[in-house]
């Protein structure tokens, strides 16, 4: 069966957006990607899983590299615009500096990324698989930067939120309930 967008089952999934950076084809590129993942940690390894049809998709199939960069929870308005519009009509890094976002240049890497991410990541990519209607690029870390203080947005039912209040560990007596019924299920 098919689970599209819009889905009230797909809603209920909880991601984060990483702004993917490119440069190939059609020059530095950006899009929205809220499939980013964080999928090993030896060596560092990040999936992203992108439409065949994106501009950004090309860039990275031509160079084998791409930038992340996770957006921080001030960096909506960046992840609207980027995954509003496409590399293929429109010179969305020229539109963004105008509108006052700024970038630096990869250490490692051929791309640009954005100033004030939660995370910026350069990867050289190690593996593309088609799967369903995306391709997963799996990315190896080359350079990686964090910027103190900055906590990632997440994407909800369509929405942008914050992180919320941290659930607080059950109490003790609990947590030796759990420990006892645990102890008598071993195996
Ligand atoms: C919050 C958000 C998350 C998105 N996540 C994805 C994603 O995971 N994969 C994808 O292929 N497109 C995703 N998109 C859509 C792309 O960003 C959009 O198609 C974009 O125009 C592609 O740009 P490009 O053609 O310049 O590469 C997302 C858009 C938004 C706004």
């Amino acid at each position: 069966m098919d689970l599209a967008w819009g889905d009230e089952r797909t809603k209920q999934f909880v991601t984060n957006v990483g702004l993917i950076t490119s440069n190939g084809p059609y020059g530095n590129n950006i899009m929205a990607c809220e499939w980013t993942h964080h999928v090993s940690y030896e060596p560092g390894l990040i999936v992203v899983c992108i439409r065949p049809t994106d501009a950004t998709h090309d860039n990275i199939a031509k160079t084998k590299e791409f930038g992340i960069s996770l957006c921080a929870s001030d960096q909506n308005l960046i992840s609207s615009i980027s995954g509003g519009n496409s590399g293929k009509s429109v010179d969305k890094i020229k539109a963004l500096k105008e509108l006052g976002f700024k970038f630096f240049k990869g250490k490692k890497t051929n791309v640009l990324l954005v100033e004030g991410a939660a995370v910026n990541a350069e990867c050289k990519l190690v593996k593309e698989i088609t799967l369903g209607d995306h391709t997963t690029f799996v990315g190896e870390v080359v350079e990686a930067y964090s910027v103190k203080g900055k906590e990632p947005l997440v994407y909800h039912g369509q929405r942008y939120w914050k992180l919320g209040p941290n659930i607080p560990k059950p109490p003790q007596n609990e947590l030796d309930r759990i420990s006892r019924v645990i102890e008598r299920y071993k195996k």
